[in-house]
């Protein structure tokens, strides 16, 4: 239990939820850290400075975060593919709602930019930072890198695969810095090794920013956006989440700080659905055994990622126990009665609550009434807390609104990056 204000690095969250973002398809294993390890090799060999370098790395684990279909994860792992910067675009837009992230987000905005012998020093008249260009050819290299099993075999052709795109695709001052460094094994070795997120944290991991509790809740935000806006169905559901939990809470007697501390989990619970792909989210008939198997998994996955984090034990037991029941029938670890956490209980209602009055693409959400009645007779069961249903229940009014004020918020920042990230595409495609 955290007696104080968590302090996390920066670094360690954001190289979480990376890996999460690569858990989709195994053609993305590790890309997003590959592209971070790289990419600071690359800052390095060029003479950037601790804080450029550590915004560097960030930069690159999250350079990916707006693909958010698997779709779109799959083409951009084509070396040369089709219209790059809808993505970035996407990924510029979420990495902006935290404030700490504007710089990280513009780098992440231009990361496809081709040099073309000096006109990609600006795009669509905006100039185009230097870390655009190491993060490009960073995953141009991650790229090509692949899953290949055997590394060093990989390196001479990789090396003359840059070599030959200098000045026209990636900038020549760092295919230079690349060749500083592209002919030591131990390179290949550790851009491939399972331990890239060690040896990554020990670069960087306890320098540059450490979260407390006021950060973290806007990070958190963030991260929401990242994992709902990927589908319509979904894009305000950990908001819906986190403002009836944060309310249950405060009614159940929970302290200021820790109802920020469930708000974040209602944010964060459904973090492993990352590993999920947004087809499956979207899929409007029934799925398939396998579907609803990788569906079943995300609550593990946010378990995992959450649990490498020191500091975030509480939150972690909120976030990742929403779909365990008191009558032991949940999962994944099937849990019961007193393993189970008020918090945890809160956000097991609170998620259950906001899902079934969420429209989704096989039904219609469903009405109060009818919510309130599906709640109980979970109550009954035995699955949900009948206490909290019943504190619900009470006071219904007012958390439904303070619910559904929070999810038409999040359902007008939802439309405005759809509309946005459109016209921004449409900018570019006048452009060519
Ligand atoms: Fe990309
Ligand atoms: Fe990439
Ligand atoms: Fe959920």
């Amino acid at each position: 239990m955290m007696a104080t204000d968590p302090e996390i690095p920066l670094f360690n969250l954001v190289t979480c939820i990376s890996k999460a973002l690569d858990l989709v398809s195994p053609v993305l294993v590790n890309h997003h850290y590959r592209v971070a390890y790289i990419a600071h090799h690359l800052g390095v060999a060029s003479g950037l400075e601790t804080t450029q370098l550590h915004d560097l790395a960030v930069a690159g684990a999250l350079h990916d975060v707006g693909a958010l279909s698997l779709r779109e994860k799959l083409k951009i792992m084509v070396f040369e593919m089709e219209k790059p910067h809808h993505h970035a675009i996407k990924g510029y837009l979420l990495l902006n709602m935290f404030a700490p992230f504007a710089q990280i987000a513009s780098f992440v905005q231009f990361h496809h930019v081709p040099w073309e012998r000096g006109q990609g020093s600006e795009f669509s008249g905006r100039p185009v930072p230097l870390e655009s260009h190491i993060l490009h050819l960073a995953d141009r290299i991650a790229v090509l890198l692949g899953n290949q099993t055997e590394v060093l075999g990989q390196a001479k052709q990789i090396r003359e695969a840059i070599i030959g795109r200098s000045g026209q695709m990636f900038v020549p001052r760092l295919v230079d810095a690349f060749l500083n460094f592209a002919d030591k094994e131990y390179f290949w070795l550790e851009a491939t090794s399972s331990s890239l997120n060690s040896v990554l944290a020990e670069k960087l991991g306890m320098e540059g920013i450490q979260l407390d509790v006021e950060m973290l809740l806007s990070f958190s935000k963030m991260i929401c956006r990242v994992i709902d806006f990927r589908s319509p169905f979904t894009a305000t559901h950990s908001s819906g989440v986190a403002a009836t939990a944060a309310e249950l809470a405060r009614l159940s007697g929970f302290s200021e700080r820790d109802c920020r501390l469930i708000r974040i989990a209602g944010y964060l619970h459904d973090l492993g659905k990352l590993a999920v792909p947004a087809e499956v989210l979207e899929k409007p008939a029934k799925l398939t055994e396998d579907e609803f198997n990788v569906v079943r998994s995300h609550t593990f996955h946010t378990f995992r990622i959450l649990e490498t984090l020191p500091g975030m034990e509480l939150v972690n037991g909120w976030a990742s126990l929403h779909h365990e029941r008191l009558n032991g029938h949940g999962y994944p670890f099937h849990f019961a009665g007193r393993d189970l956490s008020l918090g945890s209980r809160i956000i097991a209602v609170a998620d259950v609550f906001t899902a079934i009055t969420e429209d989704r693409p096989y039904r219609a959400g469903m009405n109060s009434g009818r919510a309130l009645q599906v709640l109980q007779q979970m109550a009954d069961d035995q699955a949900l807390d009948g206490q909290i249903v019943s504190r619900l229940s009470r006071h219904f009014a007012d958390i439904n609104s303070l619910r559904i004020a929070a999810q038409t918020d999040c359902m007008e920042e939802y439309r405005q990056f759809g509309e946005t990230a459109q016209s921004f595409s449409d900018l570019l495609r006048e452009k060519k």
